[in-house]
């Protein structure tokens, strides 16, 4: 009975996407932001029914399923897979020790990663709770921001914390940079809001879209920091027709910060195409999302997003519709 126990042992953890609504980049260098969470994420179920693997150096295994995934990755003396997983694994032992090596993690999930989606924060958070409750350590707030960061730092450099404060809180937020520390609060939404996401391709890279406003903010050091202080602004704006659920003006804060985003040369053509697509069918705003130079784009629909899911599809776009609704506190 004990080695039946033993070899059907198993955990599960789903973490949520997330948006960024206004401020991202900005966040950077100290601006506020916004973040939702959506409603596609990342499902890790975790096992040690394969603990085979760990008698043939392999191990902890990594198995990225589905459409988007990345097939197998494992650490120990055969390693192989993406180089950022396997980071992530390398990390994961650190923190976990041996207690993981003989386990097999199996990611699944329906979101698409590298499209500023949070595909990456999600995926570390769902992935530290699961080990977590497969361990029952019982991990504390801290220690799971703290892991989520130092995984987040392999996948992007040096993160804001955005992505993982909203994929660990699931719930609308304002976030700041305060002298290095993440500082976040919940966002009371006034009424329910459909939001659809299309994306085109996968983005260059948040990394590097970092890394190459940077070079520009250097250049033009007054100019940008002007930028970011009007999209500190538009943040609080937004906070307060959210909070209001004044969707109207919400909608033209987005269409202004896409403004600024193409202003600091983080648009694409094919995302200024996707948000003149969603504009044309009756969006209340639309901007693109997270890093840039590529990605995802999001608009806030005046319906239900049939309309907006539509013209995606016919334009030739994968789409998908999130619902938030209105907090009742
Ligand atoms: O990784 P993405 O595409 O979700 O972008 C994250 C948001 C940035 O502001 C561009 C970077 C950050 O660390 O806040």
């Amino acid at each position: 009975v004990n080695n039946i126990e033993a070899r059907t042992r198993s955990a599960f953890c789903y973490a949520p996407g997330k948006a960024i609504l206004v401020g991202e980049h900005a966040v950077v260098y100290g601006a506020s932001a916004i973040a939702i969470p959506i409603e596609n994420g990342v499902r890790v179920a975790i096992t040690d029914t394969e603990s085979h693997l760990k008698k043939q150096g392999i191990g902890p295994l990594m198995r990225g399923v589905g459409t988007f995934l990345f097939g197998e990755a494992y650490i120990g003396e055969r390693s192989f897979g993406p180089a950022p997983i396997k980071a992530m694994l390398n990390y994961l032992v650190e923190i976990f020790s041996k207690d993981i090596e003989d386990l097999v993690i199996i990611v699944d999930g329906s979101l698409p990663p590298g499209r500023g989606l949070g595909f990456s924060a999600a995926l570390s958070v769902a992935v530290i709770k699961a080990i977590d409750r497969y361990l029952e350590l019982g991990i504390d707030n801290e220690s799971l921001y703290k892991h989520a960061n130092a995984l987040e730092t392999i996948f992007h450099g040096r993160p804001s914390g955005i992505d993982h404060a909203a994929v660990i809180n699931n719930r609308p937020i304002g976030f700041r940079r305060d002298k290095d520390q993440g500082i976040h609060w919940p966002i009371h939404i006034g009424c329910d809001m459909t939001m659809v996401v299309a994306w085109a391709g996968p983005h260059d890279g948040t990394k590097n879209a970092v890394q190459m406003l940077k070079q520009r903010k250097e250049r033009h050091h007054d100019l940008y920091e002007n930028i970011f202080k009007g999209l500190d602004n538009l943040s609080k704006a937004m906070e307060k027709c959210l909070i209001e659920g004044s969707l109207v003006e919400v909608g033209e804060l987005m269409n202004i910060a896409h403004g600024y985003l193409s202003a600091m040369m983080v648009s694409t053509p094919e995302l200024d195409r996707l948000c003149s697509i969603a504009r044309g069918r009756g969006a209340l705003g639309a901007k693109l999302t997270g890093a840039g130079g590529g990605g995802a784009m999001i608009a806030l629909s005046e319906d239900q997003g049939s309309k907006l899911m539509q013209a995606f599809q016919d334009a030739g776009y994968p789409c998908m519709v999130t619902t938030i609704k209105k907090t009742i506190s």
